[in-house]
């Protein structure tokens, strides 16, 4: 025994100096040591490793090619934004997201939609740009916005073209798509990481593009970012075109017309899926008709015209040992269940989610039930079904706490004014900052990435904080007791100060972001945004407190009533008022730039009512919007120009007239946007 924990002593100083060594080459570039006695270090931890099957460990060099992926590569902004998809994983799925479209385009169901169905390969993105034929940079994904400056690893690929001489190649253009790594050429590294993907992104984020070229990336194209230069107006001429330029392109991407043929693919390609040479997680449909595309636009972060569809994912069948009771930042309560560990495709699953007290109702699922499990692609695993056959005649229905598992107070099921049912969702009354969990994951998401970022404040360290009392505002992370943290286990000087120092720099915040990291019920960074662009001022948006005009926010494109009521009721609470006051003190909240005001429509507003031709509400205010006018919801002195439709609501426009507002039709609202109908 002894000797068993003084090897396991030695092996873990080793790996700790190997991890040391390797930071200062790889994240550092500067060596600490000879590549001989770097060498030489790594074959004794892999020796004592074959000797002794108890020693494992995360950093360990047989596991890892070089370091951990490089976090010292160059930032740099996207030109323009790599998207997200939205995903569907039914038949009903895709037939609501063409009836949303033709919707949008204001087109008849027997409107026929073309679409590129193209295998959506499981690797990772990449944007590579070109200038005059020549590769000239490429970048990771990262946020979207911004992604790692990765071209001296991407040049190693050979399916990336370094000149390209076709006369049609735009003179300046991004292609994107996909670097991965095939199932054959992963068995090879199989025991040096998880699976394809990680194979994949973790080589081609090396600092050193020596370790690169080691590993064989493929790169599949599909998509660009900016261009200039392009003559194409379909998805599929797109891909035709990639494949003359000398890119690599899905051989199994199709040109599909209707929900009902998209589904006889996907059937066909799920078919094939065991026997191709990389892993596929879904198919992509892309309208093909770019100028239809255009005219869709994006909804948050990804664009109307696209959707994954993704395959029925890995079933495994387990038994619940419990049902744990999840208390989210607006109070959700979210039951989950602890399952029997098993394996579903190489993940172990412990736990999955319930969603809510209804689902558990429906379902009937009890502590004790032997159930089957689904694991879809990134999605948190959930429970298809209850083996009733296999349930214990001592089982009884679960009962959902009628009280705050943290803190006491009473549950309650809202009613939605606008779904005019309750809630599905269960949850804690509690004015917020008083319940523990809520606290905790309020702050959590206020110093999250897209929130304030704080570095160095991740969750377990907010949790820590909370508990020991250090935090329970947002407010108090600016005021944190730096002395008291410093004699803290596992804190030190130098820590301390980086803490600091990353909590300082973000006093500094976007009244966007801002918005954002309040965590206020549905409000995300897309309404964020929004509420942002429309207040422009922190002390403009703060002012809803005293003079609620609340009705004014239905006239923001993207939001709702459900949105508005959420603003009201988190205003209405005064911990919140006191929260936004105290900040105040410390931030300094940037304005929201201004749209440019230059538009076609400047200075003013409209109303649309009946139904256009051809173009739907949602893409006349985009338009509106677009050229710096705005929609407004009801005929008041506010209004300048009340659009008529076929069967206008009479009431408008006799309002209209009474307060001589000009009437317009269709064809006099495009003319002013020297567009024809
Ligand atoms: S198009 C339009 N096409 O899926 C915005 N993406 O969730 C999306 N992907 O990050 C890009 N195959 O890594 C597009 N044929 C394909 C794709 C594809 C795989 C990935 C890509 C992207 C993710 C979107």
């Amino acid at each position: 025994m002894i000797n068993k924990s003084k090897i396991l002593k030695s092996y873990n100083n080793k790996i700790k100096l190997l991890d040391t060594y390797n930071k200062f080459y790889y994240e550092k570039s500067s060596p600490k040591v000879t590549d001989e006695i770097f060498d030489k270090l790594k074959e004794e931890i892999q020796l004592l490793e074959k000797k002794h099957d108890f020693l494992k460990s995360k950093n360990s060099p047989s596991k890892i090619v070089g370091y951990k992926p490089s976090k010292n590569f160059e930032k740099k902004n996207h030109k323009v934004p790599m998207l997200s998809l939205s995903n569907a994983f039914t038949e009903d799925d895709l037939i609501n997201f063409e009836k949303k479209i033709l919707n949008y385009l204001s087109e008849e169901k027997t409107f026929e939609i073309t679409y590129s169905a193209e295998p959506k390969i499981d690797g990772i993105s990449a944007s590579i740009t070109y200038k005059n034929g020549k590769f000239i940079s490429g970048l990771s994904r990262g946020d979207g916005k911004e992604g790692e400056d990765i071209t001296k690893n991407l040049a190693t690929l050979e399916d990336i073209p370094k000149k390209i001489v076709s006369k049609d190649f735009p003179s300046e253009i991004d292609i994107r798509g996909e670097v991965f790594i095939t199932n054959r050429d992963f068995e090879n590294l199989k025991e040096k990481f998880a699976n394809p993907r990680n194979a994949a992104s973790g080589s081609l984020r090396q600092k050193n593009p020596e370790e690169t070229k080691k590993i064989p990336l493929k790169f599949i194209a599909y998509t660009f970012g900016y261009e200039n230069g392009l003559k194409t107006n379909t998805q599929s001429d797109f891909l035709i075109n990639l494949r003359n330029w000398g890119f690599k392109t899905n051989p199994l991407n199709k040109t599909i017309t209707g929900v009902k043929n998209l589904i006889k693919n996907y059937e066909f390609v799920e078919k094939k899926r065991p026997n191709l040479d990389f892993d596929i997680d879904g198919i992509v449909y892309k309208i093909n008709d770019f100028s239809l595309q255009k005219r869709l636009g994006n909804v948050a972060n990804a664009p109307r015209w696209a959707i994954a569809h993704k395959f029925s994912s890995n079933k495994g069948i387990s038994e619940i040992l419990d049902i744990d009771i999840q208390i989210g930042r607006t109070g959700a309560l979210t039951p989950v269940a602890k399952i029997k560990p098993i394996n579903i495709g190489g993940v172990v699953v412990s736990n999955a989610t319930l969603h809510n007290e209804d689902e558990i109702k429906r379902k009937d699922i009890r502590i004790g039930d032997t159930v089957t499990i689904e694991r879809a692609g990134d999605v948190i695993p959930h429970i298809l079904s209850v083996d009733l056959k296999k349930r214990i005649n001592q089982s009884t229905v679960f009962v959902f706490p009628t009280k705050c598992p943290s803190c006491g107070s009473k549950t309650i099921k809202e009613f939605n004014k606008v779904t005019k049912k309750n809630d599905a969702v269960r949850r804690c009354s509690s004015e917020g900052y008083k319940c523990e969990k809520i606290s905790i994951e309020k702050l959590k998401h206020f110093v999250s990435k897209e929130a304030f970022n704080i570095d160095g404040l991740g969750k377990k360290i907010v949790e820590g904080f909370w508990k020991l009392k250090l935090i329970q505002f947002p407010q108090d992370i600016f005021k944190l007791d730096y002395n008291k943290i410093e004699k803290l286990e596992g804190w030190g000087r130098l820590s301390v100060e980086n803490l600091q120092y990353s909590i300082n720099q973000k006093k500094n915040i976007s009244l966007e972001r801002f918005i954002y990291s309040l965590g206020i019920r549905h409000i995300g960074l897309e309404n964020a945004k929004l509420l942002s662009k429309h207040f422009i001022s922190f002390s403009k948006f703060k002012n809803l407190s005293i003079q609620s005009d609340y009705e004014d926010l239905l006239n923001i494109d993207g939001i709702g009533e459900t949105q508005v009521n959420s603003i009201k009721s988190f205003f209405s609470n005064k911990s919140n008022i006191r929260v936004l006051n105290e900040l105040e003190k410390i931030l300094i909240i940037k304005n929201a730039v201004q749209n440019s005001d230059n538009g076609l429509l400047k200075n003013k507003t409209f109303l649309v009512t009946g139904k256009l031709n051809g173009i739907s509400r949602a893409e006349v205010k985009s338009l509106i919007e677009e050229n710096s006018g705005k929609t407004i919801s009801s005929v008041s002195k506010k209004l300048n120009f009340l659009i008529i439709g076929e069967k206008p609501t009479k009431k408008k426009v006799d309002y209209a007239k009474q307060l001589k507002i000009k009437v317009i039709d269709q064809a006099e609202f495009l003319k002013m946007l020297n567009k024809s109908s």
